[in-house]
């Protein structure tokens, strides 16, 4: 038996491939590659390239890997490119995500890990975000994470397919062998941005130093993406335990501003980082916290890397490594 892991060419995916492989789990990835990394791929994973909604090659794999369970990251993920473009996210979020489960229908699968973000309670009514706050994104990236929720809410109804949903946070990081990491293109998240612009010899722009924070700069949840895989891990195995599905926070209840994730990474890499104001980016709240309890306490999830300095300095050497490579 074997679980599929859909996306795990991302960085996300790549990061839950290796855990899955560290626990001797049958590991089958897909991915078609739109944003994903074949060598990002650990080699004791099957690999397919295939787009979830190929319905025939789908069955085929699935039947030939005897597949008992799926964890899905594949999605577009820029919450920006979602403003400019929706029917880019309606189609390949919803649209694909809907082949996928109609999928497991035909093959009798049915248990789903689904990664989803803190994108669905858009502006927090409190902080920190608990899974019952309010559900109202404020962009088509968070509202199409925020159907298909829905969407596995009626299947689990009708159909019997048990899920855990995922609510990430900032999700940051790097594998601590540096065997994965982030290369995304173009790269919008602010860790790899400050690392690639001390490599690259560039300037950063803050978005924004009028929000209502101490520093003025705005306050996320970073969570290393390693305690991120772990976490989905424990939810499949409590899913096999229990067979109910559930909703969870994934963060580390800790809020940095952008102003400190800078300091932090001065300080872990020695380097002054070149920065200017900018003004404010359309979409970005002001404070995200997540309340996290409930993972810790029904998955019995302990985040190892809660120290931004060992998120940034895991990121750091993943950047240095691809420079070098580069170069
Ligand atoms: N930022 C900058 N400069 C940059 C890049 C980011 O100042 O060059 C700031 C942003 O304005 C924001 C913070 O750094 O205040 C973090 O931005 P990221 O782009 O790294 O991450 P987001 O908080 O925008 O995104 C995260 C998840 C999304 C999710 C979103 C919910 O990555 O999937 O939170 O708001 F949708």
């Amino acid at each position: 038996m074997s679980i599929l892991v859909c996306g795990g060419a991302g960085y996300i995916g790549s990061h839950m491939v290796l855990e899955l492989i560290k626990k001797n789990y049958d590991v089958v990835v897909v991915d078609n590659l739109s944003n994903g990394h074949r060598e990002l791929v650990d080699k004791n994973a099957k690999f397919y390239t295939c787009d979830i909604r190929d319905d025939s090659l789908m069955d085929n794999i699935i039947q030939k890997e005897n597949v008992e369970a799926v964890i899905h990251f594949a999605a577009f993920s820029i919450v920006s490119e979602s403003m400019i473009d929706p029917a880019k996210y309606y189609d390949n979020n919803i649209l694909a995500t809907l082949s996928l489960l109609n999928t497991m229908r035909r093959n009798k699968i049915n248990k789903i890990v689904f990664s989803s973000t803190a994108a669905v309670y858009g502006e927090p009514e409190s902080i920190p975000i608990h899974e019952d706050n309010s559900l109202r994104p404020i962009n088509p990236y968070g509202e199409t994470k925020l159907t298909i929720e829905k969407m596995l809410y009626w299947f689990d109804n009708a159909y019997n397919i048990k899920y855990s949903i995922l609510r990430y946070f900032n999700v940051a990081g790097a594998d601590e062998n540096i065997k994965t990491g982030e290369m995304h293109n173009p790269e919008t998240h602010l860790i790899p941005i400050i690392l690639k612009s001390i490599l690259e010899n560039k300037k950063i722009k803050i978005f924004g130093d009028d929000y209502p924070t101490q520093d003025g700069t705005c306050i996320r949840d970073y969570i290393h993406v390693t305690d991120l895989a772990i976490a989905h891990i424990l939810a499949l195995e409590k899913l096999n335990k229990t067979n109910k599905s559930e909703i969870y926070n994934l963060g580390n209840g800790n809020g940095f501003s952008v102003m400190q994730i800078i300091k932090t990474a001065e300080k872990v890499t020695g380097k002054k980082i070149n920065y200017e104001i900018a003004p404010r980016r359309i979409g970005d709240p002001a404070i995200l916290i997540a309340s996290s309890e409930k993972a810790k306490k029904n998955l019995n999830w302990q985040p190892k890397f809660y120290e931004p300095e060992k998120i940034i300095s895991t990121a750091w050497n993943w950047h240095k490594k691809l420079f070098l490579d580069k170069n």
